[in-house]
């Protein structure tokens, strides 16, 4: 008997990490998936073994019997899938971001409380090997008092990338490189240093026919008095080169580098800690920019949905990244500090 049912809507590019995380976990299962591309779905059944596709994710929901949804579509879509999952008593597994405004990740924070229903929003980037390591030096107090931190994406998307799907670029459905691709690094420095006072940003169109930016930075400034810097950009010439989160503190000065967080490039604290052992096999070759993060984070949603644990990463966890993302975009298009 399997465990948990799930069913997933939106068999794009991320959705291998979703089917391949739940056939490795192995007690559980997605019985059935939807796409509106009949094809995607229908290919994606047959590669993962999965019973039943379907083009119309509400008729998948209303004729399987699932205890979750895995939502895997446009980002500006989460919402209303979730809402509609909530609704059928189903629990939600959103990708990052859960909505690409704080209003519509409300509206589907209530619904899942109002059903009594889990939301879960995928931040596997908080459970690499090096991110692990970095907040448990933080728990531990290592670095003393913070002072600086600096986090910087750059990454190439040249246009093909903006081109082969309708909601890349877009405001309502994907925004830009702040809440698509950099929203793990927003996400992972205010879980790693706590809460965000203000920020100002500029943002730009530089290189994509787009509608949101390829380029941006934004200075942050913490309730703890720290300052900080997101730096991103999607024009990096010739191939993603740079994802990294460094902390400047009293008494340590770390940066996990590499081209995603993967790889521990300085690791300097004035106390010694066993875990000063445990850099060079925190270190990983990730297949690409999403590393491995998924399979850990399912494992964390299966236990909690058994009742076992508590979720990872919920909805109101989701909700913080988003929240500075909001602010950040606010900030460049007024041009003035805004506060959170
Ligand atoms: N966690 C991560 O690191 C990570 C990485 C990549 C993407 N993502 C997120 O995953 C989501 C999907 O990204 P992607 O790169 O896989 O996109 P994609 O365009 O490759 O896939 C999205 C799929 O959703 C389908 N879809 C669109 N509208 C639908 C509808 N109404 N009903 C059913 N299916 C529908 C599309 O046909 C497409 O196959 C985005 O929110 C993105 O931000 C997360």
């Amino acid at each position: 008997m399997k465990k948990i049912k799930f069913g997933l809507i939106g068999c794009g590019r991320i959705s291998s990490k979703h089917f391949d995380s739940i056939k490795q976990i192995g007690e559980d299962e997605i019985v059935a998936c939807a796409d509106i591309i009949e094809s995607r779905a229908k290919d994606s059944a047959e590669k993962y073994e999965v019973k039943k596709y379907y083009t119309d994710y509400l008729e998948m929901l209303d004729k399987e019997k699932l205890d979750a949804v895995i939502i895997a579509t446009p980002s500006g879509l989460h919402p209303e899938m979730g809402i509609e999952s909530a609704k059928r008593k189903l629990h939600v597994v959103s990708e990052k971001p859960m909505a690409t405004t704080v209003k519509d990740a409300d509206k589907l924070i209530e619904a899942c409380e109002n059903n009594n229903v889990k939301l879960f929003v995928v931040k596997q980037n908080r459970l690499n090997t090096t991110m692990q390591l970095l907040k448990k030096a933080i728990d531990k107090n290592r670095f003393g008092k913070i002072f600086l931190v600096q986090s910087n994406v750059f990454w190439q998307r040249p246009q093909s990338y903006y081109d082969q799907a309708d909601w890349r670029g877009k405001q309502k459905l994907d925004g830009g490189a702040f809440m698509n691709q950099a929203s793990h690094y927003v996400d992972a420095i205010q879980w790693l240093i706590g809460p965000v006072e203000s920020v100002m940003a500029e943002t730009a169109i530089l290189g994509r026919k787009i509608e949101t930016e390829d380029t941006g930075s934004v200075i942050l400034k913490f309730e703890n008095g720290a300052i900080g810097t997101i730096n991103t950009t999607m024009l990096t010439y010739p191939h993603n080169f740079e994802g990294s989160i460094t902390i400047l503190g009293e008494n340590g000065t770390v940066k996990v580098g590499g081209v995603a967080v993967n790889k521990i490039e300085k690791w300097d604290f004035k106390e010694y800690d066993d875990d000063d052992r445990l850099i060079e096999q925190s270190n990983y070759q990730p297949p690409n920019v999403y590393g491995f993060g998924h399979l850990p984070y399912y494992k964390n949603v299966v236990s909690t949905l058994l009742g076992e644990t508590s979720a990872n990463t919920d909805g109101q966890e989701g909700r913080k990244s988003l929240e500075i993302i909001e602010a950040i975009y606010k900030s460049a298009r007024t041009g003035k500090k805004v506060i959170l």
